[in-house]
């Protein structure tokens, strides 16, 4: 590989590279892909492996720190992460300004940026103490604030966490739990979620990551780089094509067209029409994530005792795409998002909802890279050049 800005200086070339398939804009030692074998590690260690004996938690840490927490470091990060889950009274108006229609991911953001504003005097991304309270505090609160925004969509009173629940069940809770009756753990839905977190806490330099590290290189603190990263997830071609599948699938089976004039539709590029949940700019062999969510889907639906037919759409889909030549020769499997919606509305969460827990999957991620980039002594600010194919010069005319 070469070092582009090196050669940029000596050469005074510019490489044009439209959505940077070609550039890497830093070193990482955070995630390792290969696109092609369909391989993901969280510093070293198969993401499988992770998915199937860690916890949300214990995997930010070792995203975060690099290695996995002995007991006690862990024991410690989960109680300080559960001494911080309260939002401020105050912050509670905000929510009371938006309308119950608004979208989720953008309550996702802008509440962050507004519970920036309680912790003025601890923001200096100079400061290790300040980076680590941060870091405390997001993990803690972007949940709360998730499952407010929920409840606010269904004029529901919003709960305080019960600290004695483990992450993901304080979660489970705040989102479906009441004020008029205890709520009961369902552990094969506290087990599924807790699994899908762990698959989406890093993708190296996805949009969204790469959007908090670039906005970070400013020098602006953890808060407002996160708030942009979860616009950037939003886009439907992101984070928000989990809920973009779901759409599709339920136009696919209330328009009756059946799955192979859709695929057909898909191939001939009618209005632009996408298989969504599938292809990736990295994985062009099956994404090892949807694998996993895969069985996650089936086991999900059949302890609920739940048949959906969107999963039977779903998996027709993805059949006839595997064997046919548009997809094969394109490369595209299905990514982590194609079977995640299914789960998602079995346990509950409307389809709204769904990429708002991609955020708060992502969130570990975003701060392992945001805290990476501060910390590298070649961080510059990123500021891509362009190509300028405007007008030469022109004289305002004379009137
Ligand atoms: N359905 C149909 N055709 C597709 C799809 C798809 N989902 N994805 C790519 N293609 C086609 C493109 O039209 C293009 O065809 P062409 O060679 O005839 O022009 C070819 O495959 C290459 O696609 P690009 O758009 O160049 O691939 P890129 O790497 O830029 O895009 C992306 C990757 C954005 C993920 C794309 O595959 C896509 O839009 N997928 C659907 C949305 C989606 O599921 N996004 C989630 C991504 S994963 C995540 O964020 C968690």
């Amino acid at each position: 590989s070469l070092d582009v800005s090196t050669l940029t200086k000596q050469t005074g070339l510019t490489a044009l590279d439209y959505g940077f398939v070609n550039t890497a804009a830093t070193k990482s030692r955070i995630t390792y892909i290969d696109g092609d074998q369909g391989i993901l590690r969280y510093r070293g260690y198969p993401i499988d492996q992770l998915a199937s004996n860690s916890t949300y938690l214990e995997v930010a840490w070792l995203l975060i720190h690099g290695e996995l927490p002995t007991a006690d470091e862990l024991a410690d990060f989960d109680e300080r992460v559960r001494r911080h889950t309260l939002l401020h009274e105050d912050l509670k108006h905000f929510f009371s300004a938006l309308p119950h229609t608004a979208h989720p991911m953008s309550v996702l953001s802008s509440a962050l940026s507004a519970l920036s504003t309680y912790y003025e005097n601890g923001l200096d991304p100079k400061d290790p103490e300040h980076v680590e309270m941060t870091t405390i505090r997001l993990l803690a609160k972007l949940p709360v604030i998730a499952a407010y925004a929920h409840k606010k969509s269904q004029g529901q009173a919003f709960l305080y966490p019960d600290n004695n629940l483990s992450f993901v069940d304080n979660f489970l809770r705040l989102n479906f739990g009441n004020m008029a009756e205890d709520y009961e753990v369902n552990p094969v839905l506290s087990k599924a979620l807790e699994r899908l977190l762990i698959l989406h806490e890093d993708h190296e330099q996805n949009a969204s990551t790469s959007t908090v590290r670039l906005v970070g290189s400013t020098g602006a603190n953890l808060y407002a780089s996160i708030s942009a990263g979860i616009n950037a997830l939003s886009g439907p071609l992101h984070g928000g094509a989990n809920e973009a599948v779901l759409e599709m699938l339920g136009q696919i089976q209330e328009s009756g067209e059946g799955v192979r004039r859709f695929v057909e539709r898909v191939k001939n590029k009618e209005d632009g029409v996408k298989l969504m949940g599938f292809g990736h700019r990295v994985y062009k062999n099956y994404d090892p994530r949807a694998r996993i969510v895969k069985e996650s889907a089936n086991a999900v639906l059949d302890s609920l005792g739940i048949s959906d037919p969107l999963l039977d759409v779903a998996q027709e889909l993805e059949q006839i795409a595997l064997e046919d030549d548009y997809f094969k020769e394109r490369r595209l499997y299905p990514n982590v998002d194609f079977y995640t919606g299914v789960i998602y509305k079995a346990m509950g969460f409307p389809t709204r909802m769904f990429t708002v827990l991609f955020a708060i999957g992502r969130l570990p991620g975003w701060i392992a890279h945001w805290r990476e980039m501060s910390l590298d002594p070649q961080t510059k600010i990123g500021r891509p050049q362009q190509l300028y194919i405007g007008e030469g010069e022109r004289q305002y005319p004379q009137r």
